[in-house]
């Protein structure tokens, strides 16, 4: 699957626009944390592919997701069960699948993390240029600000790729200002 059809399957499934958004923001995440691995180009795109696709039917079965687009969706396509996999682990309680593998563990510990620092950038006049931790966590503490977004899979995903969560949080910050 190209990044082009990628995206059109994204767009076909996605209608709301902070959504789209999201799964933009998260497969950015991956394809930086490939690169900072040093993973070769294919999986690059494999990390790249599963932040774009780890939401697709978050719209249009709530209930049901992710199991809806493992079951239904990714069988009629040509994707990767590194890809379905991780898809599968982003959402342990649902799916009974926990992070374990690199790209697991990845696409966990950058999804909520990205939510979160998306509504933290919108506080702020630069967005995410100069963001640094601290502004972060201290939100993080501020249980009223995005209240939806669980801190105890931020501070989970952190502790999945062995990285101190203020320096997880200076990483994904430094590639999203670059947007
Ligand atoms: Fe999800
Ligand atoms: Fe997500």
């Amino acid at each position: 699957m190209t990044r082009e059809q990628a995206v059109e399957l994204l767009n076909t499934w996605i209608e709301n626009d902070n959504l789209r958004h999201h799964c933009r923001m998260v497969a950015q995440a991956m394809e930086a944390y490939a690169g900072k691995l040093g993973k070769s180009g294919a999986e690059k795109e494999e990390w790249w592919l599963a932040g774009l696709l780890h939401d697709l039917d978050w719209e249009k079965q709530p209930d049901e997701h992710p199991n809806y687009a493992l079951q239904h969706v990714f069988p009629e396509l040509n994707i990767s069960e590194n890809v379905t996999e991780a898809i599968r682990a982003h959402a342990p309680e649902r799916t009974g699948k926990k992070p374990e593998t690199e790209i697991e563990r990845y696409l966990f510990a950058c999804d909520e993390l990205s939510g979160f620092m998306h509504a933290v950038s919108l506080m702020r006049p630069d967005g995410f240029s100069g963001m640094k931790a601290k502004s972060v966590t201290k939100k993080l503490k501020d249980k009223r600000f995005a209240a939806n977004v669980s801190r105890d899979d931020i501070h989970r995903g952190a502790e999945l790729i062995y990285t101190p969560l203020n320096d997880h949080i200076l990483f994904l910050a430094g590639v999203f200002a670059e947007d």
